[in-house]
């Protein structure tokens, strides 16, 4: 395999705190390995469109600690064709990128592996995104900051909520997983936790909302992921309201506060040394893979495996959760 002489970096799907701290390790492990580093704007969007453009460690200055993404970051359809991915990759002939390192979540994986089945150019992946999903890595750049921002909102409501004896649910995000919030749950004494994983939540939480009538516990907090099985918070407080009239409920839904913010020292630590592994990866010619953490160790895995998997959420975690509730 030839040797890889230039590389390109993006940031693609949802913004996610630490994505600029990994990009500002890849653009200066490639330096100190002796490559040339080219950003590309707006994910895949800027891959098609052309909007590449040299980056110098110089421009690395000062974003350790910004959220979002200095590259800016987008969900490109047009990339899901064949016609797209083509177009993109004339672009990075044009600029004689040798190997590229894409920043983001499942999607963006999914769209490298097949760009990487169809074009020559290899393509390592660094997992980033609040949602925490990606099978192969116990932690994705983002979470633990979007994970702190939601304990810190719920931590205010909770002093309303205890003040007022009202009974909050809180909207978290997480697309279709609940890692997010079990993990707020745990970190904030919440009453309840309703989660995509599981299934018949709607007559737990009616069990919980009579155990609490009775024991006049009209102060709770429910956080509701927003992918779980019975609908969005706004919803489900719709639903419960006839029948539990004595809760003073509320809703909040926290929204993309949770993806925005300067990220944690750990996002930035993980960021960091996903960043110089993923260009040492591709200089030691691996391609179609991404650079996880597991066990507080860097991990390979490929794009196969990280797209077909399924991260599980830990039953312990569970448990825990069901213990301190009662
Ligand atoms: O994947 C990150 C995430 O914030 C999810 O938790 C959420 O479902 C989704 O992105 C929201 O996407 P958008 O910002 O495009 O509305």
């Amino acid at each position: 395999m030839a040797k890889i002489k230039k590389i390109a970096v993006l940031t693609s799907g949802g913004d996610a705190p630490g994505m600029n701290a990994a990009v500002r390790a890849v653009v200066r492990a490639a330096i100190y390995h002796k490559l040339e580093v080219v950003g590309i704007e707006h994910g895949y969007e800027g891959m098609i469109k052309g909007e590449l453009f040299t980056l110098m460690s110089k421009d690395m200055r000062n974003i350790i600690h910004r959220g979002g993404t200095i590259l800016r970051t987008a969900r490109s359809l047009e990339f899901k064709t064949e016609e797209g991915r083509a177009k993109a990759y004339k672009n990075l002939k044009e600029f004689n990128i040798d190997a590229v390192v894409v920043i983001g979540g499942d999607g963006t994986f999914r769209g490298a592996g097949i760009f990487s089945q169809e074009h020559d150019i290899p393509f390592v992946g660094i997992p980033g995104t609040i949602d925490n999903d990606m099978y192969g890595t116990d932690f994705t750049i983002g979470f633990d900051t979007a994970l702190n921002t939601v304990v810190e909102t719920i931590d205010k409501i909770k002093d309303t909520a205890s003040s007022h004896d009202r009974t909050f649910f809180i909207e978290v995000m997480g697309r279709d997983a609940g890692f997010i919030a079990l993990q707020a749950g745990i970190a904030t004494g919440a009453e309840a936790v309703l989660i995509p994983e599981i299934e018949g939540q709607a007559e737990t939480l009616r069990e919980f909302l009579i155990k609490a009538k009775k024991m006049k516990k009209m102060s709770n907090i429910i956080l509701v992921a927003e992918g779980n099985n019975i609908g969005g918070a706004q919803e489900i407080a719709n639903q419960v309201k006839s029948e539990f009239k004595d809760f003073g409920i509320r809703v909040n839904v926290l929204g993309h506060m949770q993806r925005g913010g300067s990220p944690t020292a750990f996002d930035r630590f993980l960021a960091s040394r996903l960043g110089v592994a993923a260009v040492e990866a591709l200089i030691d010619n691996q391609r179609s893979i991404m650079v996880g953490y597991k066990n507080h160790e860097v991990v390979h895995v490929s794009f196969n495996k990280t797209i077909k998997g399924h991260r599980n959420i830990n039953e312990e975690l569970l448990k825990v959760a069901d213990i301190l509730t009662i």
